[in-house]
């Protein structure tokens, strides 16, 4: 048996620095088309210049792969003169809520002062995309942040909000209220709950932000992406840590599963007999609400066991030594 999807986007990727990014971003380059990079780098991308230059970095570093890399801007106060030198370089504006997640202590503290620049950007037409978390309880934090995205979405209706990587209900449900409000969904979260986390033995390499939550949260979010909502879109928020960072005392945020994605995807997606609708979740969608071009970039992927190394370099993916049902069989 074999499935084929035309030009699969990641619309939210963690590629990092140097010699890292050496060794991943290959990984999704080989079977994505194209994929939103996010700029949480140390220090972090806030500047025409600093976007410019990673973005030449990553071009080598996916070297002869078809592959395009939708760059972000770290939010902070812009002014419209630097907002109007970027915005053509740019798929949107990534926002932080200050140490929330990995590398973002430079983000924002009081969502009141970033007011002028979301007018800036809706007025330009800038998208923001957002990790909406607040600082409470851990497993509330998303729920209580809906409260922000309602504000948000009704005080500037012109501006395109993303929620980034959603994991409960509360945050499905809220993709039908607002006519500017999208979503991407990550492969673990349609996958795990806390129980495999900590659960059982504690698994560091399934640790990230938001926490994968309750059974009835994967359940929403697996419904809305089996039948591919047109407000959600796949982004993998495939977040490669060194080994030595997830396996110690204080883990690192962040699931890796870049190489692995596709060929989850296709089998979660027959398992549930829903294969007609992967086209759309990992690609069509993100067409649609981005105004992104199809590639002519497709992938076949076949039902035959691909085993999962290890690790990739000094990362643990997802189901590492595990097997999966389907493989990539050719990119044309
Ligand atoms: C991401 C990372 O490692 O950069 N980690 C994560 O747990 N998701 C940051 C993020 O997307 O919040
Ligand atoms: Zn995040
Ligand atoms: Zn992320």
């Amino acid at each position: 048996m074999k499935h084929t999807i035309y030009s699969p986007f990641d619309m939210h990727i963690h590629f990092r620095q140097e010699e890292m990014l050496r060794l991943i971003a290959p990984l999704s380059a080989k079977t994505f088309a194209g994929g939103v990079i996010m700029p949480n780098l140390i220090p972090p991308i806030d500047n025409a210049e600093h976007l410019l230059q990673y973005q030449s970095e990553i071009y080598e570093a996916v070297n002869g792969y078809d592959f395009t890399p939708f760059m972000t801007l770290f939010f902070r106060s812009y002014s419209e003169r630097e907002l109007l030198e970027i915005k053509d370089k740019i798929i949107g504006i990534k926002l932080y809520p200050a140490g929330a997640t990995t590398n973002s202590d430079a983000g924002v503290k009081e969502m009141s002062k970033a007011e002028g620049t979301f007018a800036l950007m809706e007025e330009m037409g800038i998208r923001l995309l957002v990790h909406g978390e607040t600082h409470g309880f851990v497993m509330d934090r998303e729920k209580e942040f809906i409260s922000i995205y309602d504000y948000l979405a009704k005080k500037f209706p012109r501006l395109h909000i993303v929620m980034e990587h959603i994991t409960t209900k509360e945050a499905v449900d809220f993709l039908d209220r607002y006519e500017n409000v999208t979503a991407t969904v990550t492969l673990q979260h349609l996958l795990i709950t806390l129980d495999d986390v900590i659960g059982g033995y504690m698994n560091p390499h399934l640790f990230c932000k938001p926490i994968a939550k309750r059974y009835e949260d994967r359940e929403a979010l697996l419904e809305a992406a089996l039948k591919a909502h047109p407000k959600l879109c796949f982004g993998s928020d495939s977040a490669p840590h060194p080994i030595h960072k997830k396996e110690c005392c204080g883990c690192a945020a962040g699931v890796f599963t870049a190489p692995i994605a596709l060929q989850v995807l296709t089998d979660l997606f027959e398992k549930n007999n829903s294969l007609e609708n992967l086209q759309n979740f990992v690609s069509d969608n993100a067409i649609k609400n981005y105004s992104l071009t199809k590639s002519n970039k497709n992938v076949t992927l076949v039902k035959e066991p691909f085993k999962v190394p290890s690790q990739y370099g000094n990362v643990v993916p997802m189901y590492a030594d595990g097997e999966l049902n389907w493989s990539i069989l050719s990119v044309q």
